[in-house]
């Protein structure tokens, strides 16, 4: 089987290399030049843990290939997915459907043989019938049909995640369709994965659904730490005392500075956009978007109020800059928020990041500083914070740390280290949620 993936970005790459690994034959292609080199020589793009080799090992083996020639990546393809970015628009925070639709052009032009063609990005409601007018207009000969099949890949576990769903979603009003879309699937019938067969817009609806639902749990915790911290209770007690009710659920309830992200931001943003626009509005994610920027907003607040009012000329580490661990990716990362506060109330920042120091550079204030290691950027701070939770911050120990640093305060924004180690290496150690 073949088919072609129209986008190596980070969804078209890990699925092309996913599917490669099915079994299938996978032709991506990708526009940006600099991308495709890298790709051709095997660099990865973006740091995505078991890639670079999952992506070696499926071209060596021929099943996996990068190009920019759409007619001979979509010859004698079953399926075309376009997999191209979908960023919010600028002004209207809607989604910017450009590249979809170019790209829906160029495979119409393309295709000279029946084929499925798939919307894997996110896309509004309503984007596969755009799409499929678009074909029809540009190839009024051409058979096809449409479909649309939404990720559900989080960043740092996405292969297994591709590898090991909890479902995968189809939709598609084509019989003809279907029946493509279950053959490229089929390893996962062997493990007994649910596929959820629906319509077109459902389809697109679950999608953001799933979003804005994980979004609302995390602004819920969010919501609960702050309560928690304010009547002295335990907010990770509260997280397993409701979690532990099989229909609320354990995971996606750590509190921590805001949700970021390349998805959830803009998901969310955009589900609202579409409801206000059918008149349907969803007022619950209105306030959870809302709710989440100011959180993001607030943290520079909560550190300088933790320095004793004001953080003019202090000396601050700042450990992780990401938007979550396992990933360099900067999209909306609440560092992007509380860094610049920091430094425009007169900070002397030096920040760490295992992955995301060259992505952060150009997005943060030109006077922060970099250090090589947690423990670099610590020695001589004032105070220290941390914004992400990557796992070798766990492992530093609180003596070491009060050693390397010249001031005792640690403001940990995701509740890695236990605050009792904490307070007894000497630190004024605040955290998110707990007494
Ligand atoms: C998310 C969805 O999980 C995935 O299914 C979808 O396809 C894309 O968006 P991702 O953006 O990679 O994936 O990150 P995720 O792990 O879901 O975290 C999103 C944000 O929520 C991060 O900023 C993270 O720090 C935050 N988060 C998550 C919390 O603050 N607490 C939690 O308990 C979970």
């Amino acid at each position: 089987m073949r088919i072609a993936m129209i986008g190596g970005g980070y969804v078209g790459l890990v699925s092309g290399a996913c599917f490669a690994e099915f079994g299938i034959e996978v032709a991506v292609v990708e526009a940006d030049r600099a991308k495709l080199a890298a790709l051709q020589a095997g660099r990865m793009p973006i740091y995505e843990p078991g890639l670079e080799s999952l992506v070696a090992s499926n071209v060596a083996a021929g099943r996996l290939s990068f190009g920019d020639d759409i007619d001979a990546a979509v010859a004698g393809a079953e399926a075309v997915f376009i997999a191209v970015g979908t960023p919010t628009r600028r002004g209207d925070g809607h989604a910017d459907l450009s590249y979809v639709f170019a790209a829906a052009e160029q495979v119409a032009r393309a295709l000279d043989h029946y084929a499925v063609i798939v919307t894997k990005s996110t896309v509004p409601v309503g984007t596969g019938r755009k799409v499929a007018e678009i074909v029809r207009a540009t190839r009024p000969d051409l058979d096809f049909d449409i479909a649309s099949n939404p990720e559900f890949l989080r960043e740092g576990s996405a292969i297994g995640d591709f590898m090991r769903p909890d479902r995968v979603v189809i939709g598609t009003d084509s019989e003809r369709a279907r029946e493509v879309l279950r053959r490229l699937y089929r390893p996962l019938y062997l493990i007994e994965t649910p596929i959820v067969f629906t319509g077109l817009e459902t389809a697109e609806l679950i999608k953001y659904a799933a979003n804005a639902f994980l979004a609302m749990k995390v602004t819920f915790i969010n919501e609960m730490a702050d309560l928690a911290e304010a009547v002295g209770a335990d907010v990770h007690d509260i997280a397993r005392g409701i979690g532990l009710d099989g229909r609320i659920g354990r995971k996606f309830l750590h509190p921590g500075p805001g949700f970021g992200g390349s998805c959830f931001p803009k998901d969310t943003l955009a589900l609202v956009r579409t409801a206000q626009e059918h008149h349907a509005p969803t007022r619950l994610i209105e306030t959870v978007v809302a709710v989440n920027e100011a959180r993001k907003a607030s943290m520079a607040s909560r550190i300088i109020s933790a320095c004793g009012g004001s953080v003019r000329g202090k000396r601050i580490a700042v450990l992780g800059l990401t938007f979550k661990p396992e990933t360099d990716d900067m999209r909306d990362a609440p560092s992007l928020s509380i860094v610049p506060r920091l430094v425009e109330n007169g900070a002397i920042v030096t920040a760490y990041d295992p992955e995301g120091m060259e992505q952060a550079k150009p997005l943060l204030p030109p006077s922060v500083a970099y250090a090589a290691d947690a423990l670099a950027a610590a020695r001589g701070a004032d105070a220290l914070v941390l914004i992400t939770e990557w796992n070798e911050f766990r492992a530093i120990s609180p003596e070491r740390l009060r050693a390397a640093m010249a001031g005792d305060v640690v403001v940990d924004l995701r509740n890695v280290w236990d605050p009792v180690a904490m307070r007894r290496a000497g630190f004024r150690y605040s955290s998110i949620g707990r007494p």
